[in-house]
């Protein structure tokens, strides 16, 4: 691997993955899109300290060096039908809540890609498909905020919390990086071999705004207000819109609730 950095290399004792841990990089994501073509499937970036993460639409994921948990894991997408993979992403959110529920939380899923605990933000996904030569991989970045302070939480534009925060004791970055691995795998290979029936069942119990007034924004920025009635067998939401009616959504994002918008606008 082409880097000036040495990586400290963990091997996991059940599962096949490998994680590289670095100190400093800009982004794991990007690294990993990078480097893939030499990286076996499975294979971890971890960035003690990522200047530059992003989220979906462009967006920046803020870290607290040290503090929380930035990685991005080389899936193997060739096994994978290709109408399962915007389900990645989903499984990835449930597998986190599944591991901070191990912590005693409560957590639920913002579809697609967000992970709340009581409304606050405390994980981030974004998934992107790069293709090499001679395979199809997918780089699926999960940033967790694990031991970040009050202080730094308050300066973000949304409602965040901290597993720190939420527990009121420091977290161990590398034992919950290692139990989320095995849950992300194993889901992994049940999207790849059964389907996504398993995983919905498992995200439906866990989705957020089931049932209540929310505003939806599609990527052409227009927004929609109305209520989540189900989540697809596919993974899309099933949305009933004040406008439009029922319609199914297959991209965009749920907008953080009305009240915290209002608050941070007083
Ligand atoms: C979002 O909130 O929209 C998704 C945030 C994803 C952040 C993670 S941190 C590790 C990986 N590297 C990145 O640059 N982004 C993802």
């Amino acid at each position: 691997m082409n880097s000036e950095q040495k990586p400290k290399i963990v091997k996991s004792d059940k599962t096949v993955y490998t994680i590289y841990k670095y100190a400093k990089m800009v982004s794991t994501n990007a690294f990993l899109k990078q480097h893939c073509s030499s990286l076996p499937d499975f294979s971890v970036i971890w960035a003690d300290d990522q200047t530059d993460g992003r989220g979906r639409f462009t967006r920046i994921w803020n870290s607290q060096p040290g503090m929380d948990l930035t990685f991005s894991l080389l899936l193997p997408l060739t096994s994978l039908e290709h109408k399962r993979r915007q389900n990645i992403t989903q499984i990835a959110a449930l597998s986190v809540a599944q591991v901070l529920e191990g912590y005693g939380l409560k957590p639920s899923v913002k579809w697609p890609n967000d992970v709340l605990i009581q409304g606050k933000k405390i994980s981030g996904i974004l998934c992107e498909v790069t293709e090499t030569e001679d395979r199809i991989c997918g780089v699926l970045g999960i940033g967790i905020n694990v031991n970040n302070t009050e202080n730094f939480l308050e300066s973000l534009d949304i409602p965040a919390t901290s597993l720190r925060c939420e527990l009121h004791h420091k977290v161990v970055r590398q034992n919950l990086l290692k139990k989320l691995l095995e849950i992300i795998i194993n889901c992994f290979n049940v999207l790849s071999q059964s389907g996504f029936t398993q995983n919905r069942q498992e995200i439906k119990k866990r989705l957020a705004f089931i049932n209540e007034q929310i505003v939806f924004t599609d990527l052409k920025q227009d927004s929609y207000s109305g209520k989540i009635i189900d989540l697809n067998d596919d993974g899309t939401l099933l949305f009933e819109c004040e406008k439009r009616g029922i319609i199914s959504l297959n991209s965009g994002e749920i907008a953080f609730h009305n009240s915290y918008t209002m608050r941070k606008s007083l």
